[in-house]
């Protein structure tokens, strides 16, 4: 039994600001760049982003700092820090069993995904784009690469070796370290791209759907909202427990949540104010689906100037962003590893990351005409990737997130309660932000999903 309390200097952060990069890093990921621009166009814009930013503010943050301060306290992965907490309670440790079971399968598509993304990094890297500017071109460029499962497998391939490299490597060798730079080089991008963006004929639009539009919002919307907020925030499966976990005993983590959830935020709006200009500059639909950066951003960048350097930097952007996301992703898996049967991280790292690979073989077969693919599609209407990200995303982080609100809330001891919210942090000294917090956490987020779920079950209405 390895004793959790006396980590190593390789299983804790180098420094804060390697906490907030590492942190946000996991954030900031495809959920922001790929995933966050399409539902929107799906949901119609508007009060769907609106929405999706309440639930950053009332369940986010909130459910961040409950995880955060979790981790910190047990210095512990989650099965663990739930055990510790709970004198070793069956029931909250399958709370964290389920959510390390729920990282694995996200990033057994999210690696097929960035994989999509390694493709097209290649492709800008060589030039290798249709010779005609038609939509048409595009989509079937993006679709031969969707419907090939070898190019699928191939790239998801590398993407996991990269990922499994990286959190071998520790938590300040690897996870820290490719945070640092990684997180340096997506904010410079961000910035360079959305001034281009603002520069296009179709901001002005891109606006207007973005914050102006009003539709109609259902149920489902509020859960596809509420679902993102989770996916983009890494909350709901113990990511943020773990990388609280390495943080010194009295680092703050109210302030920090606070950095984090903001970063994230201003990055997926930044993705939509890129995304949505370059897709209205050249008349295209909104509502594109996982398609959408695949197919708009080259397809626009092709026509304009300076468009292949363009191209390249926006999939390195996405590159780094589905990096740093991923290795929070195997980190979770890795830690519990280490943590319950003592295994040294490189085998952990390794065995993990092999049974993610072997996980997502049917996301990298969803686009092809098999089983997974157009199979599953005729028989429950979704392929396999959909249904995965589907159940993952919209059901069981949401769930992780009632899992620890009534964990922290009503479970652990609130004398413990108070004096950890407090420790190291000005903001969390502050009597009001503690009791609106508790009221949140305790009260108000477990009923407000609960009462989304029951809706979109049809069970309230
Ligand atoms: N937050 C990441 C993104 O937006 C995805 C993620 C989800 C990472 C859950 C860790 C845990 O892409």
């Amino acid at each position: 039994m390895i004793d959790h309390k006396d980590r190593t200097s390789n299983t804790q952060w180098g420094s804060k600001l390697g906490f907030i990069a590492a942190a946000a890093g996991s954030a900031v990921g495809l959920g922001n760049i790929w995933r966050f621009p399409y539902i929107t166009g799906q949901n119609g814009g508007g009060v769907f982003v609106l929405f999706y930013l309440l639930c950053v503010i009332v369940l986010g943050f909130p459910i961040m700092v409950a995880e955060v301060t979790i981790g910190r306290t047990t210095q512990s992965s989650p099965v663990r820090a739930y055990g510790e907490l709970s004198n070793h309670s069956r029931l909250w440790q399958t709370v964290g069993l389920v959510g390390v079971i729920t990282g694995a399968v996200i990033l057994s598509y999210y690696s097929v995904v960035a994989g999509w993304g390694l493709h097209y990094l290649m492709l800008s890297l060589v030039g290798w784009f249709p010779q005609v500017n038609t939509p048409e071109a595009y989509t079937n460029l993006f679709d031969s690469l969707h419907q090939s499962v070898g190019l699928n497998i191939w790239w998801q391939s590398i993407f996991m070796i990269i990922t499994t490299w990286v959190v071998l490597r520790g938590v300040r060798g690897g996870l820290e370290q490719v945070a640092n730079i990684g997180m340096v080089t997506l904010f410079g991008i961000i910035v360079v791209l959305t001034i281009y963006a603002s520069t296009l004929p179709g901001f002005g639009s891109a606006l207007d759907f973005v914050f102006g539009h009003a539709e109609r919002f259902t149920w489902v919307s509020a859960l596809e909202a509420l679902g993102q907020a989770f996916f983009s925030l890494s909350l709901g499966m113990g990511a943020m427990l773990t990388y609280g976990s390495y943080l010194k005993l009295h680092d703050d983590t109210v302030g920090t949540s606070l950095v984090i959830s903001l970063a994230d935020t201003a990055v997926a709006v930044a993705a939509c104010l890129i995304i949505f200009p370059i897709t209205f500059s050249v008349g295209l639909e909104p509502a594109a689906g996982p398609g959408l950066v695949f197919i708009n951003i080259p397809l626009a960048l092709h026509q304009l100037p300076f468009g292949g350097v363009g191209m390249f930097v926006f999939f390195l952007l996405l590159f780094i962003a589905a990096l740093t996301s991923a290795i929070s992703l195997l980190e979770v898996a890795t830690a519990f590893l280490i943590d319950s049967l003592g295994w040294r991280r490189l085998k952990a790292a390794i065995i993990c990351g092999a049974i993610v690979y072997f996980l997502g073989l049917p996301s990298a077969a969803s686009g092809g005409s098999g089983l997974f693919g157009n199979g599953m599609e005729q028989l429950i209407g979704m392929t396999w990737f959909d249904a995965v990200d589907y159940l993952a995303s919209n059901w069981l982080l949401p769930l992780g997130g009632i899992g620890i609100s009534l964990f922290v809330g009503w479970h652990i001891n609130s004398q413990r309660r108070l004096s950890e919210f407090r420790e190291g942090s000005w903001l969390g000294s502050l009597g009001w932000v503690y009791s609106v917090w508790v009221f949140l956490i305790r009260w108000f987020a477990p009923g407000a999903i609960a009462f989304v779920m029951l809706n979109v079950l049809g069970i309230l209405s």
